[in-house]
């Protein structure tokens, strides 16, 4: 469906040649760049920080969509805008205070994402909305790619009828792949992140396999 965006996920690119494969997925037909912070902390698993970040800017032309999972977050805001982040997406199990954290976001700058794991309801964000430009709703529990979809299907359908006419877009993350993307899109999904379903079968000296499965989800 054209109408939906694809966010393919770096986390399951070559970790030693980020810059080419950034430019591989974007001229394989990618919207946005889909970037996974991770802590040991708020997560089980490690990956980068905003130095990192900021170097991934310079090859990303699209949208940099960076997906938080980190806590606290507060302290990290000024840094992910000034590594050049568009849109910055925390998790509302991340702290107490996720209302003052996206409006220290939009105050950097940035648009406000606001992330809910599988075992958060949609009320949770319900007080959020006029804060928030994206709602990324996790269909596996974050830390690694690769794992089983989780159905979130009734979730979705609550929040999209939640967010009314508001400007907000429904990103779906975790085990996207072509026979679990539809059923995300019929709920009301606009933004699916692809990781593994993204990465398979190519690299960046034969990214063909990126386009094929960009078109595919
Ligand atoms: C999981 C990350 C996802 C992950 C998705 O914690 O937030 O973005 O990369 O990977 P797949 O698409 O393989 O489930
Ligand atoms: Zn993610």
């Amino acid at each position: 469906d054209r109408s939906i965006k694809i966010a393919p996920s770096i986390l399951s690119a070559d970790f030693a040649d980020f810059g080419r494969e950034i430019q591989a997925i974007e001229a394989e037909g990618a919207d946005w760049v889909h970037i996974d912070v991770m802590d040991g902390h708020f997560v089980p698993n490690i990956t980068f920080g905003p130095p990192a970040v900021a170097a991934f800017r310079r090859h990303v032309k699209t949208v940099m969509d960076v997906h938080v999972m980190i806590a606290p977050v507060d302290p990290f805001i000024d840094a992910f805008a000034k590594a050049g982040t568009d849109i910055l997406t925390a998790h509302v199990e991340a702290g107490p205070h996720i209302h003052r954290t996206l409006q220290a976001i939009r105050g950097a700058g940035m648009k406000a994402g606001v992330a809910l794991n599988p075992g958060t309801p949609a009320q949770s964000v319900a007080h959020l909305l006029d804060l928030t430009d994206l709602v990324c709703v996790m269909t596996v529990n974050p830390g690694f790619g690769g794992q089983k979809f989780i159905d979130m299907s009734a979730k979705v359908r609550e929040l999209r009828a939640m967010i009314g006419d508001r400007p907000v877009h429904i990103e779906i993350d975790g085990g996207m792949d072509p026979t679990t993307a539809p059923l995300m899109a019929a709920a009301g999904a606009d933004v699916l992140v692809a990781g593994s379903a993204v990465f398979r079968g190519g690299s960046v000296e034969n990214p063909a396999p990126y386009g094929e499965n960009i078109r595919a989800i």
